[in-house]
């Protein structure tokens, strides 16, 4: 598979290319991205010839020889690449979030299909040893059916972007839509998993209460409700606790993380199982760049079978309804039904669509002005 990796900041250079280059059958054999130091850094990371880079994406997107593309841009820009490069005939692993807004998620779902060629996100945490061996524990019945997640990551790193391209994009909504909990959906899909299907509701407490972060959350404390049960995903950037703990009629599994902190920031330091008939506990292995290379795999194997990725179009889509939910719910200070339909202005417009909301004055999102709703930036 020759890939063309579009968007060569942190998580390009620093997981794709690695990430690519540790799989059989696939390479990074060209590289788009306008900032010219980003460029040259994943030329020579990928070890590409001067007329296999390009400042314009477009130009890449519609060479023959090239397979499949890789798109690690900001979300803000992947709707019109992705859209082109299905045009364009070639397979897709976008980053996440998707896309800004649902309707572009769809809009991108529906050209991969109408152009007959796979659309995969990258949805790596998946690949994470720790989070398959919770996964295992919960699908072998030894805690009983999950009722209650309770997924702590109160001490996210606010790492900024590429020095060269804009380091504070994840800052303005209207590059991001939204903070922490949308940079780190991760949780909301491991919740997904975890739970067995997607919620069907959400409440959320969405604030912001740290200096220098732009108009967008620097905590977001949700609830997702499940047919089966509940989710409690705690964000923040800071230095929170962070954790897991999952339970069911028959016992609970508990991941503790070094110093009690964030994983992956720091690595996660045990699994417990408790149940009715004992107890035991490990630790667990940690990824090698964040699972990235368990995505690439996955990908690579899906455009070969003709089969779904781990995280498809739709999955995307769905993680990034359940994120904007939560938005919603945290503005308006009520529950939220999942998913948005496709009239609300959110689903339409995004974290943008919040402001055309009747919020109360009370909502910490319009007190903060976060998602364009106030003057706070
Ligand atoms: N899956 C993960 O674990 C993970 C980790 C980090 C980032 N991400 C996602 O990857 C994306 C990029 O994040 P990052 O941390 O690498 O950001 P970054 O700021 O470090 O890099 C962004 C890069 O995109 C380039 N770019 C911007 N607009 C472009 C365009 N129109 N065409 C070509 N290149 C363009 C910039 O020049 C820059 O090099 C984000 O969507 C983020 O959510 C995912």
């Amino acid at each position: 598979m020759r890939i063309g990796l579009i968007g060569a900041g942190n998580v390009g250079i620093n997981a794709h290319i690695p990430a690519v280059q540790a799989n059989e059958g696939m390479a990074v054999v060209a590289v788009a991205d306008q900032t010219p130091d980003r460029l040259a850094a994943a030329a020579g990371a990928a070890g590409l010839e001067p007329d296999m880079v390009y400042p314009n994406w477009r130009d890449l997107v519609v060479r023959d020889d090239i397979d499949a593309v890789i798109v690690a841009t900001p979300q803000r820009f992947r709707p019109e690449i992705v859209i082109a490069a299905a045009k364009a005939g070639k397979h897709i692993l976008a980053e996440k979030p998707l896309a800004l807004t649902p309707a572009d998620a769809q809009a991108m779902i529906d050209a991969a299909h109408a152009n007959g060629v796979t659309l995969a996100t990258v949805h790596n945490y998946h690949f994470m040893p720790v989070y398959r061996d919770i996964k295992d524990i919960l699908d072998s019945g030894e805690v009983g059916q999950p009722e209650i997640a309770v997924l702590n990551y109160l001490g996210v790193e606010d790492r900024p972007g590429a020095a060269a391209y804009n380091p504070t994009w994840r800052h303005n909504s209207a590059d991001s839509g939204g903070g922490v909990l949308m940079d780190m959906l991760h949780v909301v899909y491991l919740a997904t998993w975890f739970m067995g299907g997607p919620p069907i509701a959400v409440s959320a407490w969405v604030n912001k209460r740290l200096e220098g972060n732009g108009d967008v959350e620097d905590v977001a404390l949700v609830r997702y409700i499940y047919a089966n049960g509940q989710a409690l995903v705690n964000m923040a950037w800071g230095v929170g606790p962070g954790g897991i703990e999952i339970g069911g009629a028959r016992g609970r599994v508990v991941m503790t993380n070094k110093g009690f902190g964030t994983h992956p920031f720091v690595p996660a330091e045990r699994l417990d199982v408790v149940n009715d008939v004992g107890s035991r506990s490990w630790t667990p292995a940690e990824a090698v760049a964040y699972g990235m290379t368990g995505i690439a795999g996955n990908f690579r194997d899906a455009v070969a079978s003709g089969g779904d990725p781990i995280a498809n179009g739709e999955t995307g889509l769905g993680v990034l309804d359940a994120v904007l939910g939560a938005y919603v719910s945290g503005a308006l200070g009520q529950e939220v039904t999942l998913p948005l339909p496709s009239d609300h202005p959110v689903y339409r417009k995004g974290s943008a669509g919040i402001a055309d909301l009747d919020l109360p004055d009370a909502s910490p999102v319009v007190r903060q002005g976060l998602f364009g709703t106030g003057s706070a930036k």
